[in-house]
């Protein structure tokens, strides 16, 4: 098997663009942009940057790019490209991310191995986050999904990449770091999410996420049938029970010394390696992209292992129950009677609605484990595709307080997401003649029902779940983004426990 992904060496370079040891520098490129703070460049590009605009070439919008071949004394890299960075007053790091993306996927197309991406000045973002977003960048650009080809398939991998123009601040090396950091976490969820079912089973989920994660230091524990029965998780053993594949159910700890006292922030991912819909069977047609319903767990477990290396002061507890969801012989059917690990019944009324069974059983334990916060990802619902699209992930949860730092994180992450409401009201659609509650709540509201039955299994704690249906996996490929596994929840996770110490003070207590 080929490569899925490999860190390039990224490091700051103090020099002016004209002076950059690089196979081709990444400009962005703002509307009407005279490039007047880059000195050598209008010379270097023979008049073709600043006659693009004129002749229709190129714009400065966003993420479209020009490749000019460089000429002169006056600039040594022998390549520029310039990639569309829209109005210079709206460039924030999720576009300055993006740009990098898309100039350092450019490089790779061209077989170049060495990129240096300008930051320029003038735009709202501090220079430390500029850097940071740079390095998260060139590092998602070093991804390649076609890793199982064997044939007519050789990736050029980016070997070294510069950040240049961000002056000398002394929080420079480190916000680097950070980006690194959290763009090889992020292509590790893509490498994971990417892999087809036959080869990604539960067992080899849990045992490939245990050795990312124990290689980052943190605590890892699997669970197999046997624990999980001892445990009696009744919702995650049913779900398994239709498949030849026994489940695990995957624990990673990060305990730092120093941590934010009275918090451990819970994060549950859902780990369906693969969703047929069980006995209320999927239509065949797209039914392969259900390779991808473990991408929150696998988000958990690239969030912990970033959180881990940055050493983030927080405790925290990753808990992924992973099953595939097959209709076998013993497979639960629709009308059986479930019970939790809790003890609540639920009445299955449609096998596919297997994600918040499995995660009712995995966040009982993460509170039994003693988290005080909670959060979990999952491509839970089609709904939330058809509520949100393909670009946002739905956020539920309560309190609002609690559920607006999971927003400010996703923003910080270049990950978007945005509220929605999880009023008691819905609970009716839940309503089971003979059990606690039923497992779907019908066509209305999908999502918000679905958040609803985990919301169930949250206890009093303060409580997140990011439905990321539709955000897990890009159909369409953008300059930024090639067609598969995005990553996404990834480095949401990371920025909320590195931002622990300043919403530990706050007061979560009032849920509804
Ligand atoms: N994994 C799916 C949700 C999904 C759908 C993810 C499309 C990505 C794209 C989930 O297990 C599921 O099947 N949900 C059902 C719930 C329904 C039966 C209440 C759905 O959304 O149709
Ligand atoms: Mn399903
Ligand atoms: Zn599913």
């Amino acid at each position: 098997m080929q490569m899925t992904h490999q860190t390039p060496r990224v490091r700051l370079d103090p020099r002016a663009a004209g002076e950059l040891d690089a196979d081709i520098v990444v400009v962005p490129a703002f509307e009407r942009d005279g490039f007047a703070d880059v000195p050598g460049l209008a010379q270097a590009a023979g008049g073709e940057a600043l006659a693009a605009h004129d002749r229709g070439l190129f714009s400065g919008k966003l993420f479209e790019s020009l490749m000019i071949g460089t000429q002169g004394a006056g600039w040594r890299a022998p390549r520029m490209v310039l990639v569309g960075a829209g109005a210079a007053a709206s460039c924030t790091t999720d576009v300055l991310r993006r740009v990098a993306i898309t100039g350092a996927l450019a490089a790779r197309q061209q077989r170049l191995r060495r990129v240096a991406v300008l930051v320029r000045p003038g735009t709202s973002v501090t220079a430390a986050e500029a850097a940071q977003a740079v390095a998260e960048g060139v590092t998602i650009a070093n991804y390649d999904g076609a890793s199982l080809k064997t044939a007519d398939h050789d990736p050029v991998w980016l070997e070294e990449a510069v950040v240049a123009g961000a002056g000398g601040d002394a929080a420079l090396p480190a916000a680097v770091e950070r980006g690194v950091i959290l763009g090889e976490a992020t292509n590790q969820a893509r490498a994971l999410a990417n892999e087809p079912g036959n080869r990604l089973t539960p067992r080899v989920f849990a045992e490939r996420g245990a050795a990312l994660a124990a290689a980052a230091g943190v605590g890892v524990e699997i669970l197999d049938e046997h624990a999980i029965a001892e445990l009696r998780m009744g919702l995650l053993l049913s779900i398994a029970q239709g498949s030849q594949e026994p489940p695990r159910l995957l624990v990673l700890r990060h305990e730092p010394a120093g941590a934010v006292s009275n918090i451990t922030l819970g994060l549950i991912g859902k780990g369906i390696t693969f969703d047929t819909g069980g006995i209320s069977i999927k239509p065949a047609e797209n039914m392969d992209k259900m390779k991808d319903d473990m991408s929150g767990g696998a988000a958990v477990i690239a969030a912990m292992t970033a959180i881990a290396r940055l050493g983030a002061p927080v405790r925290c507890i990753g808990v992924v129950p992973m099953t595939e969801n097959m209709p076998g012989g013993r497979a639960i059917k629709p009308g059986d009677i479930l019970t939790s690990a809790e003890g609540k019944t639920v009445e299955v009324l449609n096998t596919d609605a297997e994600g918040r069974l499995i995660l009712g059983d995995a966040l009982w334990y993460a509170r039994q484990l003693g988290v005080t916060h909670l959060v979990d990802l999952a491509t839970l619902t089609g709904a939330c595709v058809v509520a949100l699209g393909k670009t946002t992930t739905g956020l539920f949860g309560t309190p609002s307080e609690w559920v607006e730092q999971i927003r400010l994180a996703s923003d910080r992450a270049g990950d978007r997401s945005w509220p929605m409401p999880v009023f008691a009201d819905y609970m009716e659609q839940l309503k089971s003649e003979i059990a606690d509650m039923t497992n779907t709540g019908g066509r209305a509201a999908g999502a918000i029902t679905g958040a609803l039955f985990v919301k169930e299994f949250a206890g009093d704690l303060p409580w997140v779940h990011m439905d990321i249906a539709g955000t897990a996996w890009a159909e369409e490929p953008k300059p930024y983004q090639p067609k598969g596994a995005t990553g996404v929840g990834v480095r949401t996770l990371v920025e909320l426990a590195l931002a622990a110490p300043s919403w530990s003070k706050l007061d979560f207590s009032e849920k509804s």
